[in-house]
């Protein structure tokens, strides 16, 4: 059809004029896209409207009423490195700040301040980076974190940075939601004793996870493998979990009458006396032994272990990254928490899909992305990330995670759940009649025979080079 073929050299063009500046498309070059598109755009309309009318009865006579979609392809305004003022500004839309900008915030957002054109009605707010988390500092270390009062759509699940330098502890604790863990940086010891009696004493290293059923005791000790010690990931299964609300066990012994420790330890009173008055929370202390300077318990350890060591796992190569999924399946005990860890290559993209009933709380180690959510009844909205930076999408909304920058990007997609699922929206067009999908799409039958009916997770790159080869 001539309009399919118009279409489709504009777009064309449009995309070796943005490879043939050799650079990232930023605010000039965006701008001059948008604009070449807005100029084309109304004669393509024009043609295909009389084109349309001496089509075939077979011919879907749907553009008279329902105009495509616009051909900007609304490339991020501005990446990474970008050195000029950012400006509210997509080709002739907008206008520039004249007021007060917080330009740094400015430079790191580009879809917030200059959203693409597809953007449309509210989400509400899906990003909160741990820079703005109140920090609480402690002697060894300390804990700053997300939850629903920050962030109010993250109603399912909250996280926690925390670091504690070597040989510090989070002390002795328990708590109602269920906790998991990602290390980041060198090594921790976390000891448990479950209702049963049987205990568990086990070190994760950078990349490996742990998880703790809800009111499981247990502690935390960053090890000396590093002389920095650690930092890691927590995350919970309740949006309105608060750290500084779990139970620590010498604030609950500040509160109980020592006659009754006394009689609880069969033991004198004055053998406590030299317990502290008020919680611990984050202390120094001597490394943690070995793994096996462990007391034997008469149940035995636990038959679920509490750690996992992902870093030991290998990555699923993708056609644009890699990735790794740990849930129940292979990690067993962890029956509320699911993950994958995604690696994305400069210009390739965690492919177009949605969770079905799962929220998905992410957390972004390295690199650039941006995220388009997709919430129904045309609300869209466009968000950016770096390392440091949280991500919420509720279940079922419609997403993608692209990589924005020239260097790989690494995030961690973490959900309320035994199984880790998505849909993948390739994969569902690939496996039903290709009439539907022709009559719905207006694609022709090499587009639709081209798509993967093997779900690809991380597409890389489009291939340019085949964008116009169709015959339309
Ligand atoms: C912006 O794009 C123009 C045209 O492609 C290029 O000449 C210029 O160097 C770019 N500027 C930045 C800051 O990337
Ligand atoms: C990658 O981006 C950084 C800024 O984020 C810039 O300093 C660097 O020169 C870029 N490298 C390449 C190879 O483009
Ligand atoms: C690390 O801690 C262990 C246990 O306390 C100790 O034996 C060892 O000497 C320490 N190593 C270093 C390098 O500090
Ligand atoms: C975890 O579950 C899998 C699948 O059910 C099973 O094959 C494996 O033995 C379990 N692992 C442990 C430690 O129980
Ligand atoms: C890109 O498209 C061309 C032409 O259709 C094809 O020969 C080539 O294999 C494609 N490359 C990739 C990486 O898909
Ligand atoms: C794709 O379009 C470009 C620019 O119009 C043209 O030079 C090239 O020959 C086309 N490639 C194919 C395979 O049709």
């Amino acid at each position: 059809m001539a309009f399919s073929k118009l279409f489709t050299s504009v777009a064309c063009a449009l995309a070796l004029v943005s490879v043939s500046t050799g650079a990232p498309a930023n605010i000039s070059s965006s701008s001059l896209l948008a604009s070449a598109v807005s100029s084309t755009g109304s004669s393509l309309a024009t043609a295909s409207t009389s084109d349309l009318s001496t089509a075939t009865s077979s011919a879907p006579p749907t553009y008279e009423t329902d105009p495509p979609a616009s051909d900007d392809p609304n490339y991020v305004a501005w990446t990474p490195g970008y050195t000029g003022t950012p400006e509210p500004m997509r080709g002739s839309l907008g206008s520039n700040v004249i007021g007060p900008q917080n330009i740094p915030l400015d430079l790191q957002n580009p879809d917030i301040l200059a959203p693409p054109t597809t953007d449309h009605g509210s989400v509400g707010s899906a990003k909160w980076p741990f820079s703005l988390s109140p920090n609480r500092l402690q002697t060894g270390g300390w804990a700053r974190q997300q939850n629903s009062a920050v962030l109010p759509i993250a109603k399912e699940l909250a996280g926690v940075d925390m670091r504690l330098e070597a040989g510090a502890i989070r002390e002795l604790h328990w708590h109602t939601a269920s906790e998991w863990a990602y290390v980041l940086k060198g090594s921790v010891q976390v000891t448990a004793v479950d209702q049963l009696g049987r205990n568990f004493v086990g070190t994760a290293n950078a990349g490996d996870l742990w998880f703790f059923p809800p009111g499981i005791p247990h502690s935390l000790q960053a090890t000396n493998a590093t002389e920095y010690g650690s930092e890691f990931l927590l995350v919970f299964d309740s949006g309105s979990f608060d750290e500084d609300g779990t139970f620590l066990i010498t604030d609950w012994l500040a509160h109980v009458p020592k006659e009754v420790i006394a009689k609880n330890f069969q033991a004198s009173i004055s053998a406590f006396d030299e317990i502290p008055g008020q919680e611990l929370y984050i202390f120094p202390a001597a490394s943690p032994g070995p793994d096996n300077d462990f007391p034997t318990s008469p149940y035995g350890t636990v038959p679920l272990p509490y750690t996992f060591a992902m870093s030991q796992m290998p990555a699923t190569p993708l056609s644009g990254g890699s990735v790794k999924i740990v849930d129940s399946h292979i990690f067993n005990i962890s029956t509320t928490t699911a993950v994958a860890e995604v690696t994305v290559e400069p210009g390739a993209m965690r492919e177009l899909h949605w969770h079905p009933t799962q929220d998905e709380w992410t957390y972004f180690l390295e690199g650039n992305a941006r995220v388009t959510i997709f919430a129904a009844q045309s609300n869209a909205q466009t968000f950016d990330f770096q390392g440091g930076d949280i991500g919420y999408v509720p279940a079922a909304n419609g997403h993608y995670v692209e990589n924005t920058g020239n260097t790989t990007l690494r995030f961690l997609e973490i959900f309320k759940t035994a199984t880790f699922q998505d849909v993948s929206l390739a994969q569902w067009l690939a496996l039903i009649p290709p009439a539907m999908v022709k009559e719905t799409l207006n694609l022709d039958d090499e587009t639709i025979a081209h798509i993967s009916k093997v779900k690809q997770i991380v597409v890389g790159p489009a291939n340019s080079t085949s964008t116009n080869t169709t015959t339309a």
